[in-house]
C-alpha cells in the first residue's frame, strides 16, 4: 500500500451520516478487498489501541495534580466552572496566582479564606513561574514588562515613555523613579531585571 492509498483509507474511515457503518460505501468495498492487508489492519490497530487510550488519558490529565496540601481544595473549586487543566495551564509566582484567584472570585468563585490560602500555596508551590532569563529593561516591550513584572498596562507604558524621553535606565534606582510605579514592587523583582 502506498502513501496515497493509506491516506484514502484514513480519510474515508468515518461513519456514514445516518447510517450504521463505519465507512463510506465506496471505501467499504475497498476495505473488504484489502482487509487482510497488514497495512489496513495496522490502521485499525493504531485507531483502537493508540488513539483510544490517548483520548482517555488527556481527559484525565487532571487526576495527575501533584500530591500536596491544598490539592483537594484546588480540585474541588478550580474545576467547577472550567476544566481543572485550564486552572493549572499557567506557571506564575505567588503574586501572579493571587491575581488569577482574585479574578476568579470576581467571576463568581465561592472560596472561603481558608480555602483561598490553601489553594494559593498549592498553586504557587506546584505551578511556579518558569525560570526565565533576566528581562533587559532597556529592550523589553510593553507586553514583556506587563507580564514579567506583573504591571498594569499603563505602568508598562510609562516605563517605555520614560525610556524614550530620558534614554536607557542605568540601574534599578532609575527605574523606580518612573511616575506611577510602585517602588517597593519593583525592588522585590530586581533579581529578574537586567539593565
Ligand atoms: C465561578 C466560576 C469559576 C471558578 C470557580 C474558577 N474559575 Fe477560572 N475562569 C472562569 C472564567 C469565566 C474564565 C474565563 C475568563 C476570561 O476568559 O477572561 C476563567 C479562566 C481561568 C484561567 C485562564 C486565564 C485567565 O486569567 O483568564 C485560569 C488560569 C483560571 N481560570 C484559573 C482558575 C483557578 C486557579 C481557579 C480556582 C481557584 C478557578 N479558575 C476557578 C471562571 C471560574
Amino acid at each position: 500500500m502506498n502513501a496515497d492509498e493509506r491516506r484514502s483509507v484514513l480519510l474515508t474511515h468515518e461513519s456514514v451520516p445516518g447510517g450504521q457503518g463505519f465507512f463510506h460505501r465506496e471505501a467499504a468495498k475497498d476495505a473488504k478487498k484489502s482487509i487482510s492487508n497488514p497495512c489496513v489492519l495496522g490502521v485499525f490497530a493504531v485507531r483502537f489501541f493508540l488513539l483510544w487510550p490517548l483520548a482517555l488519558f488527556t481527559g484525565r490529565a487532571w487526576a495527575q495534580l501533584p500530591e500536596a496540601p491544598g490539592k483537594e481544595e484546588t480540585k474541588r473549586i478550580c474545576g467547577k466552572c472550567h476544566e481543572l487543566e485550564r486552572s493549572v495551564s499557567v506557571h506564575q509566582d505567588e503574586e501572579g496566582w493571587l491575581q488569577t484567584m482574585d479574578k476568579m472570585v470576581g467571576l463568581g468563585a465561592k472560596i472561603t479564606d481558608e480555602e483561598f490560602g490553601a489553594i494559593l500555596k498549592y498553586l504557587a508551590k506546584n505551578f511556579p513561574a518558569e525560570e526565565l532569563p533576566k528581562l533587559n529593561v532597556n529592550k523589553a516591550t510593553a507586553i514583556e514588562l506587563e507580564s514579567r513584572l506583573t504591571l498594569t498596562r499603563s505602568q508598562a507604558a510609562a516605563i517605555l515613555q520614560h525610556r524614550a524621553k530620558k534614554g536607557p535606565f542605568k540601574s534599578i534606582e532609575d527605574l523606580k523613579k518612573v511616575p506611577g510605579l510602585d517602588a517597593a514592587k519593583i525592588e522585590a523583582k530586581k533579581d529578574r531585571l537586567a539593565f
